[in-house]
């Protein structure tokens, strides 16, 4: 359906989020033609430029943000004519009235519908809503979008919620997560349903476990203030890896709508089997880098980027999960993520038992690599499934697993749309369906919560493992003590 008329007002509009991915992506939909002629873009900060400063500004940075060969003089210049920018501190109460009357001013309209983007601190959620709503700027065609990480714990995440459905509906309440909005993870929705031969393997009779990483070269960089108070637990597991799970797992919804969907996610959230004190410890690893190289470039460590700071947070984890239900008892889930590894990919790999008995003189059943079916998120996008073949030759019978591979990129020769394009057109639309509701958010920090208790109790300094490195040997350990191996690139 085509996208309505729409004031999109950005609090945090100029903060990295908004400038790295949000107005690129608004960018792309305007340029595709895909954004109405009256729709303005109205970022909020406390910046105190006008807008002919804000949209020199975003002009000035939009090309660096954007995929090679999309950007365009005209389509920017034209892009630019959107933007505006309202000078407001959402903390100063010496007299909000005025303080929110500019951005009353600049969306008079209350007919057209209103997107407000919260791409700033979960803790200003609060006071941004409690603006909104008396300034009477929230209409029923309002729409909130919250950025991750919605919290920093249970109670927070509550009170967060709370506050900000005090004045908005549920379904009004946009939570976004972007890998939900990657072309690779929806189409993994597409590989499982609309794909008769998948279904009726995908359990424990034939899935001996999942594995879902997400790595990247980046490290913390300037945002140590966020992370420090976050981590790779909170910052990535909480909400993408644990996603990508409920994806995998969860039951074929009767339809694909937005409260089935969500309902499937949150039935597998709640089977999670919670880890306790000991369990913790063995089934998760947390490791922090040290100084390396990436690229053969030297990089500091963590501790060099805090400047000497105290910290005991983490830039990895790794842990072994497992879901307590009928398909999926007995199949583990290995999901590790970490920051300045030695390569950015993220993928989730089903891998299918062995056979049962081998036919072939000479070869054991064990040395039959078992089928993978491979799920690239990124950097290349596609899908592989590796089978057994026999190598080509007339000497004895040799067998190899080789992989059947679906390029995104070169089946369909055309842009991959970044998950913001997709997202933020959703949120124009009022299609909530892959963004998360409140029980999912809630239902994922009370089954990560057990596991931040035991390490803080626990109080161990993260593992090291150096800058460009495939994370802590701990991590490999886990793993592989159960007889299996994580997949790495070129396998
Ligand atoms: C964000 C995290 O949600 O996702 C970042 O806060 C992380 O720390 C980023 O780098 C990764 O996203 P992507 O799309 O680059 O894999």
């Amino acid at each position: 359906s085509p996208i309505p008329s729409c004031d999109i007002v950005v609090f945090g509009g100029t903060g990295d989020l908004a400038v790295r991915k949000l107005l690129p992506a608004l960018y792309l939909r305007d340029r595709d033609g895909q954004l109405p002629e009256d729709t303005r873009i109205i970022a909020v900060s406390r910046a105190g430029l006008d807008d002919v400063g804000y949209r020199v500004k975003i002009h000035g940075e939009l090309g660096q943000f954007l995929p090679a060969d999309t950007y365009d003089a005209t389509a920017a210049h034209t892009f630019a004519r959107r933007l505006h920018h309202i000078t407001l501190d959402v903390l100063d109460d010496r007299d909000p009235d005025a303080a929110w009357y500019d951005l009353a001013a600049a969306i008079p309209d209350s007919n057209r519908t209103r997107v407000f983007y919260l791409a700033c601190a979960a803790t200003l959620f609060g006071p941004i809503c409690t603006g909104l709503h008396r300034s009477g700027l929230i209409t029923a065609a309002s729409r909130v979008v919250l950025e991750k990480p919605i919290g920093t714990d249970l109670a927070s995440a509550r009170r967060i919620n709370d506050e900000v459905g005090a004045v908005f509906a549920e379904e009004q309440i946009f939570r976004i997560d972007h890998y939900l909005g990657k072309e690779t993870v929806q189409n993994l929705l597409v590989l499982r349903f609309a794909n008769a031969m998948f279904e009726p393997l995908w359990n424990s009779g034939a899935i001996d476990h999942v594995q879902i990483t997400v790595s990247e070269a980046l490290g913390v960089g300037g945002r140590t203030g966020y992370y420090e108070n976050s981590g790779a637990l909170r910052d990535m597991v909480q909400n993408h890896l644990l996603q990508l799970l409920c994806l995998v797992a969860m039951e074929p919804p009767a339809r694909l709508d937005p409260e089935a969907v969500r309902n499937e996610k949150l039935k597998v959230l709640q089977a999670l089997q919670p880890l306790h004190g000991a369990e913790v410890h063995r089934f998760t690893v947390r490791g922090r880098y040290t100084a390396g190289a990436i690229d053969g470039q030297p990089v500091p460590g963590y501790a060099e980027e805090m400047h000497g700071r105290p910290s005991g947070t983490e830039t990895f984890a790794a842990l072994k999960v497992e879901i307590r239900n009928w398909r999926w008892a007995g199949v583990p889930f290995y999901l590790r993520t970490g920051k300045r590894l030695d390569r950015t990919a993220a993928e989730i790999v089903v891998q299918f038992r062995e056979v049962p008995h081998s036919v072939f003189p000479g070869i054991e059943d064990s040395e039959l690599p078992p089928n993978q079916l491979v799920l690239r998120l990124q950097p290349d996008e596609g899908v592989h499934l590796r089978l057994v073949t026999k190598e080509p030759g007339p000497g004895g019978l040799r067998l190899r697993s080789a992989p059947l591979n679906l390029s995104f990129a070169e089946t369909f020769r055309s842009r991959l749309p970044d998950a913001y394009e997709r997202l933020l057109g959703d949120v124009m639309r009022g299609n909530p369906t892959l963004f998360m509701r409140r029980d999912e958010i809630e239902a994922a920090w009370s089954w990560i919560e057990t596991i931040l208790a035991a390490w803080s109790e626990l109080d161990q300094a993260p593992r090291p493992y150096a800058a460009g490195s495939n994370g802590p040997a701990a991590a490999i350990a886990l793993i592989e003590r159960d007889g299996r191996t994580w997949h790495e690139e070129n396998q």
